[in-house]
């Protein structure tokens, strides 16, 4: 199978290793993350899974070792550079969904395509084409302050989605939400990621959730602990 997202050691040094000042968020972080896997990263608060997700997405490049996604070693790109390979290859979910609030679902769902300079009427098709794949084809026009907390994590799901990314990375998406719709939730990832093949790597706190996913990766104090098989 291929990797789409690996972390290792270069030459002499400890892999992956990031410091906020004093404070060492990754002490050795190695892994690996194959196309078509769903992975969970589990942990507990302080461990570093966010600090692992922000190399992985490229939203930090500042940091020690060698990192890559799709190949393409990411540790010594440029802050444009970084951002044109994300937009290409990776959606994000967060635990907060990140929508603009002025923006309808669609116009929401289409920004990733707005910053590729898509026209608007190829943006609105693909954007309400991906909401209608995640159950919201009726919600087109609403704003997420019309919309319930299942909902708009469904809005940011198809936003990460819509540029047909390689890799959906997803902090805490189910965080904010009861549990019954963060099982829902972690329900339409789990299809998505059969039906389009897309990898999704997805930091949870519940042990629950992460067994319905194909492997556990796990952190402590901010080293890689275990990559366990799930049953
Ligand atoms: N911007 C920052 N500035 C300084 N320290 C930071 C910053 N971000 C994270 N840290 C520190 O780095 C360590 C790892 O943080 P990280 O956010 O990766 O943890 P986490 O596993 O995602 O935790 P949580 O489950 O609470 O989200 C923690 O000790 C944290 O205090
Ligand atoms: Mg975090």
């Amino acid at each position: 199978m291929n990797q789409i997202a690996r972390l290792k050691s270069m030459g002499p040094e400890p892999n992956v290793t990031k410091a906020y000042g004093e404070t060492s968020a990754l002490r050795g972080a190695s892994m690996r993350v194959f196309t078509g896997e769903f992975v969970a990263v589990i942990g507990n608060s302080g461990s570093g899974k966010s600090t692992l997700m922000n190399i992985l997405g490229m939203l930090d490049t500042d940091f020690h070792g060698s990192a890559s996604i799709d190949g393409v070693e990411i540790s010594s790109l440029s802050a444009i550079a970084a951002a044109k390979l994300r937009n290409k290859l990776i959606g994000f979910v967060f635990q907060s969904f990140h929508l603009l609030p002025r923006l309808t679902a669609w116009e929401n769902v289409a920004l990733p395509l707005f910053h590729r300079g898509t026209p608007r009427e190829v943006r609105k098709h693909r954007a309400v084409k991906m909401l209608e794949k995640v159950g919201l084809g009726d919600r087109v026009n609403h704003r997420p302050d019309h919309m319930s907390g299942g909902q708009r994590q469904r809005v940011a799901i198809a936003r990460a989605l819509v540029g047909e990314p390689r890799l959906i990375l997803a902090d805490e998406p189910t965080g904010n939400l009861d549990s019954g719709t963060g099982a829902q939730v972690m329900a339409l990832l789990r299809t998505l990621n059969r039906e389009l093949g897309v990898t999704v790597v997805m930091v949870t706190h519940d042990r629950e959730i992460a067994a319905q996913c194909d492997r556990s990766i796990e952190i402590r104090d901010g080293l890689v602990v275990s990559c366990e098989e799930n049953e």
